[in-house]
């Protein structure tokens, strides 16, 4: 019966017990008489020592125990004499599953830049780095599912496949049917394969917002959690082309309430990736950024500061009047760009920053219109090194208002017909927002591009592995 290294250091009575484990070769080093493999499986950061005796095993039989080699242990238990690791395990029998020939195993034991580890994204799950990544990224998915079941909040599936922009930016990745065999066949370019899904026209999905709102007009509360597309072609260290997005809907809220979800609800992924992840965590800091604890600590320990776009603007004009300079202008109706929100967040406030009521022509058409005439009821969360974690609003909950919004951001009702019919059976004020799941753990693990924080990034022209 196989034990997960996890499991073997948590469980104190297994000492001096007989067990198996099975894992990765992460180093092998000893001398004449002994030789000390760390052993990772994956379940930790941490590795079992597996000491074996060179006077039982032939240096032969341990040949193949290379880096990066599989193998499976048994032995007993033991506490440990040497520094770095309570026990280590004597090994009586080891069966090597599968060798990894050090001549061409691309990662060998001395550490490997992120850069070059991103060409691997097939073994790059296999490092200590993206070990710990993936595991927090798994936490915070379930910190995710459990702080939203915990409010009564419903799960709801939004489709991949739609035909409506939500976000009206037009960066939609088109949904095409065809056959492969014909399209390589076609050298000359003759078949048509520029629309259509059976006929209809339809793209991956930008966002579960407008379907999410539906199920928020007949459950109450509910979140959606699942991959987004942005055809957008930056090349950025925080964009992707398909990112996670976790997006509540909540029927009666309004904005200050939504504020408040937004924070209460970071606050308690940080708190449980601190809670769940602490090797981890550990890790990354000692590695990446001397800070992160710190960091998130502060975070969880500070209110937001809840700020109009207005004064935002006027912060930042301050700041332009006192010498700090931007790259891009600053002015009431531009859009903010990451330098001037992490200057709100990073060297005015020093905290988190919700900046609410921007102007509506830089906003979506969904967003509740303010008695201004001019700001919508939007929310951005800022965060420090991130920039936009967030995006939300309350939404327009008036039939005539949002169907003229619409008409004037050139969105066709014949799209969203559906969705305007909220509007007309029983609307109700309601609040929502999105959560980048891959903004939240740039945040959470320290890393500085996005690219480091999922399994296998898409990017502009990087859909490989
Ligand atoms: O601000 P966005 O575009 O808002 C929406 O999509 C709304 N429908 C959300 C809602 O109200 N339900 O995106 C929301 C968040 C951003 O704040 C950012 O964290 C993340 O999604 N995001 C991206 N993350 C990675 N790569 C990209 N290209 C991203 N675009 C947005
Ligand atoms: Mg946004």
């Amino acid at each position: 019966q196989r034990i997960k290294v996890v499991d073997v250091m948590a469980t104190p009575s297994l000492v001096s017990q007989e067990i198996n484990v099975k894992g990765w070769v992460r180093s092998r080093r000893g001398n004449k008489n002994v030789s000390f493999i760390a052993l990772n499986d994956g379940s930790t950061i941490n590795n079992l020592q597996i000491v074996v005796d060179l006077s039982v095993f032939s240096e032969e039989t341990l040949k193949p125990v290379t880096t990066g080699a599989c193998i499976s242990v048994i032995g007993q238990l033991v506490e440990s004499q040497g520094k770095g690791q309570t026990v280590e395990l004597i090994a009586k029998e080891v069966e090597v599953y599968g060798t990894a020939d050090p001549d061409v195993y691309p990662l060998q034991k001395k550490g490997h830049s992120l850069e070059y580890l991103r060409e691997i994204a097939h073994l790059r799950p296999r490092t200590n780095t993206f070990g710990a990544v993936f595991r927090i990224r798994h936490n915070m998915a379930i910190a995710i599912h459990q702080f939203f079941h915990e409010r009564g909040f419903f799960y709801f599936h939004t489709p991949i496949v739609t035909a409506s922009d939500c976000e009206g930016a037009g960066q939609m990745f088109q949904v095409t049917t065809m056959n492969l065999y014909d399209l390589k066949k076609d050298e000359s370019g003759s078949i048509d394969y520029s629309n259509d899904f059976f006929g209809k026209q339809a793209s991956l999905t930008v966002s579960g917002q407008l379907e999410g709102e539906l199920a928020a007009m007949a459950l109450g509360s509910i979140y959606t959690f699942g991959p987004t597309f942005r055809a957008e072609n930056s090349n950025t260290p925080r964009h992707l082309a398909e990112f996670w997005m976790i997006e509540p809907e909540v029927a009666f809220n309004e904005i200050e309430e939504n504020m408040q979800l937004a924070e209460d609800f970071i606050k308690y992924c940080i708190q449980w990736a601190l809670d769940n992840c602490q090797d981890d965590l550990n890790f990354l800091a000692s590695m990446y950024d001397k800070e992160l604890l710190e960091r998130l600590n502060f975070v969880i320990g500070n209110e937001f500061v809840r700020l109009p776009y207005t004064q935002g603007i006027e912060i930042l004009e301050a700041a332009v009047a006192k010498g700090r300079k931007f790259e891009f202008p600053i002015f009431w109706g531009a859009d903010l760009a990451s330098e001037h929100e992490r200057y709100l967040v990073e060297e005015h406030f020093k905290k988190p920053v919700i900046l609410t009521d921007y102007p509506k022509e830089i906003k979506s058409f969904y967003m509740k219109q303010n008695d201004d005439g001019k700001t919508v009821r939007a929310m951005d969360v800022l965060f420090p090194k991130i920039g936009e974690i967030i995006g939300g609003s309350q939404r327009e909950e008036s039939y005539e208002k949002l169907t003229r919004r619409a008409q004037e951001m050139g969105v066709p009702e014949k799209d969203i017909w559906w969705y305007l019919d909220t509007r007309r059976f029983g609307t109700a004020p309601h609040s929502g927002f999105g959560l980048g799941f891959e903004r939240l753990l740039l945040f959470v693990t320290g890393m500085t591009n996005i690219r480091d924080v999922i399994p296998f990034p898409r990017t502009p022209k990087n859909a490989e592995f």
